[in-house]
């Protein structure tokens, strides 16, 4: 990244000096795209079971035959992780060959090919040397990578494509959510049922819950809560995140058993949070435990720790502390802290390019 002097020339003609910034206004990031350089591409042709020849290529558009697997049925999986530029100016991305374990075991649910865990994670730090100039400053934000694995091989009838595309590009990023998250308890759409296909990231899982998602922000929530599909009774997760609920010294998070995404931020918070001392639970969580919960937070790449400011069911509102010396506040400030070398990682969880 570069920043550098120059003349502005305001209104009125005055020539001022003003800091000027080449690339993007790094204090107003939120989640939304902002294109960069470079993209990688790999295919896997038809007739093969692995991918080849990956390469980067500058970011742009691709060309998709109308009856692709992806446009047709949705047959694709996508996946999301980050570059965090430290104070040591060091560049470290988190834990990518666990993108690389999902994406492999959501391919084998979806009827796809997968990349190697080498390839994938070959491809990412390619993909984010290639935008090195878009990782944001120290404390700023990261580079997020979008990963996905689509099928672009023509076919008519209901069944997996003939060929398949694997593509990584990037975005400079702050957080997903600004401020604590207010949930509205969603008791009408499910995002997930036994059998589905909840615990993959397939593109097919987001789509569905934006009639919930916009008919809760409409009356002011940040997110939406989804319940189990199968008794209606115990809390899932959120639209982008998982949920932890904390009682005590009990931290406590749905198990992924099938209808719960399971999250590598999900994952580091469970490890992080045992050494921390806390005890933590993977089971069933019926909304009222929830309610009734001291503190509640969420997880995920996107939005790396957030606590839980209220939830909403049926118009009842609780609210919960989300102040200084939370519980998710140590928890941001470790894994954040260990994301950008401020803390030493003694699990190999960091890969530095
Ligand atoms: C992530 O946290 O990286 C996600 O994949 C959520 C995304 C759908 C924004």
């Amino acid at each position: 990244y570069s920043r550098h002097e120059s003349d502005v020339q305001t209104a009125n003609g005055a020539s001022i000096k003003a800091e000027e910034n080449d690339l993007c206004n790094w204090d107003g990031l939120g989640f939304s795209l902002t294109p960069t350089d470079y993209m990688y591409l790999m295919k896997c042709s038809k007739g093969e079971s692995a991918f080849s020849q990956g390469h980067l290529t500058p970011y742009g558009n691709i060309e998709l035959s109308p009856s692709s697997g992806v446009l047709n049925y949705g047959q694709g999986l996508l996946e999301g992780l980050k570059a965090s530029r430290g104070d040591d100016n060091r560049i470290r991305l988190f834990r990518p060959e666990q993108n690389a374990l999902r994406m492999q075991m959501g391919a084998k649910r979806m009827c796809m090919p997968s990349p190697t865990t080498e390839q994938f994670v070959g491809s990412i730090k390619q993909t984010a040397l290639a935008n090195k100039r878009w990782i944001p400053p120290p404390g700023k934000g990261s580079l997020y990578i979008r990963p996905l694995l689509l099928g672009t091989g023509p076919i008519l009838g209901v069944a997996p494509s003939p060929e398949y595309t694997f593509l990584a590009y990037a975005s400079p990023v702050g957080n997903y959510f600004k401020g604590p998250l207010n949930f509205a308890v969603e008791d009408n759409v499910y995002r997930a049922i036994p059998g589905g296909t909840g615990g993959i990231k397939s593109i097919t899982n987001y789509s569905p819950n934006y009639k919930a998602i916009s008919r809760a922000k409409a009356k002011g929530f940040t997110d939406v809560l989804f319940l189990d599909g199968a008794t209606g009774k115990n809390i899932e997760e959120g639209t982008a995140c998982n949920i932890f609920v904390v009682k005590g010294n009990t931290i406590s998070t749905p198990p992924t058993k099938g209808t719960i995404l399971p999250g590598i931020t999900r994952k580091s918070i469970i490890e992080i949070a045992s050494w921390l001392g806390y005890q933590i639970e993977e089971r069933a969580i019926p909304l009222e435990e929830l309610i009734n919960a001291d503190e509640a937070f969420c997880t995920g790449t996107a939005i790396t720790v957030k606590p839980v400011g209220s939830v909403t069911y049926q118009g009842q509102r609780v609210e919960y502390k989300t102040a200084e010396g939370t519980v998710s506040e140590k928890l941001y400030r470790t894994l954040t802290g260990i994301q950008t070398g401020r803390i030493e990682d003694n699990m190999g969880w960091i890969v530095e390019i």
